[in-house]
């Protein structure tokens, strides 16, 4: 059998990075892209890309072809009051968490449908897509959109093979976290150590997701191993949801 191809998008973030780490040691070819590529780890073949622009997505599917699978990792993150959320934060969030998902599947699909061999998707939602987190609006409706469109691609394309998972963290140790606790100190919520201490207490088992466990199970739901597992939500949380 050949090289499996992976393309991860957002491989210079947290979990994107582990992502790229979780692929190479289980033999998959990584492709990685991002804003910018200087923390993408080396394992991986890397792309400058804005999920945000449709053409500039369009441009890297024709430039890298069909990929077995694709991990959505991109993300960005406001934390604040619905009253003093300008639309254009609203928008950004929606622009890269969502609109940057449909981009990305619509350009990575129609090669994958195409060569008619199946392949696999997995978006990065988050606990708060599954349970809307307080000071978070643009961002759970972000990750609340998410899992409306796993399920819906994962009823669309499962007669061509290709399954469509997504996965749901709770609080996982990576800069977009830390930059979380630095906002909130900043608002008033305590020190930055006392906001992650918080952090760290919200799950049953008291404590923060690593981004490699987030990254094993996104590489176990591209394995053929889950043959039969699609439009699943996985909650990844040290059981912060519980
Ligand atoms: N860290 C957590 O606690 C947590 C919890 C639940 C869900 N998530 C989700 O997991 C995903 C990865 O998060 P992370 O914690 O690794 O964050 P991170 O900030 O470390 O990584 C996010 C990556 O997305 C990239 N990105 C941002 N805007 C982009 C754009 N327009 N085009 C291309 N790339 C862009 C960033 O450059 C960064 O490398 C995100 O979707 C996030 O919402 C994270």
């Amino acid at each position: 059998m050949s090289v499996q191809r992976v393309l991860i998008v957002g491989a210079a973030g947290g979990i994107g990075g582990a992502c790229v780490d979780a692929f190479d040691l289980a033999g998959w070819q990584v492709i990685g892209a991002d804003l910018n590529t200087e923390h993408i780890p080396s394992a991986a073949e890397t792309h400058i890309l804005d999920v945000s622009d449709a053409g500039k997505v369009a441009s890297l599917a024709s430039r890298i072809g069909r990929v077995d699978a694709v991990i959505y990792a991109a993300g960005i993150v406001a934390t604040m009051p619905i009253a003093d959320t300008d639309f254009s934060v609203w928008r950004r969030i929606m622009a890269v968490n969502l609109d940057g998902a449909a981009h990305v599947a619509k350009a990575f699909v129609a090669p994958m449908i195409a060569a008619g061999k199946g392949g696999s998707l997995v978006f990065l939602s988050s606990a708060a897509g599954v349970r809307g987190e307080a000071m978070a609006s643009a961002y759970s409706a972000s990750k609340a959109g998410l899992i409306g469109m796993t399920q819906s691609l994962a009823a669309e394309l499962t007669s061509h093979a290709i399954r469509v998972n997504a996965v749901a963290p709770g609080n996982v140790d990576t800069p977009m976290l830390r930059e979380v606790a630095r906002e909130i100190s900043r608002n008033g919520g305590g020190s930055e150590a006392e906001v992650w201490n918080e952090f760290a207490k919200a799950g049953a088992a008291q404590r923060l997701v690593t981004p490699q466990e987030v990254a094993v199970v996104c590489a176990a739901l591209c394995s053929p191993t889950f043959s039969a597992v699609t439009g699943t939500i996985v909650p990844v949380d040290a059981g912060y949801l519980l």
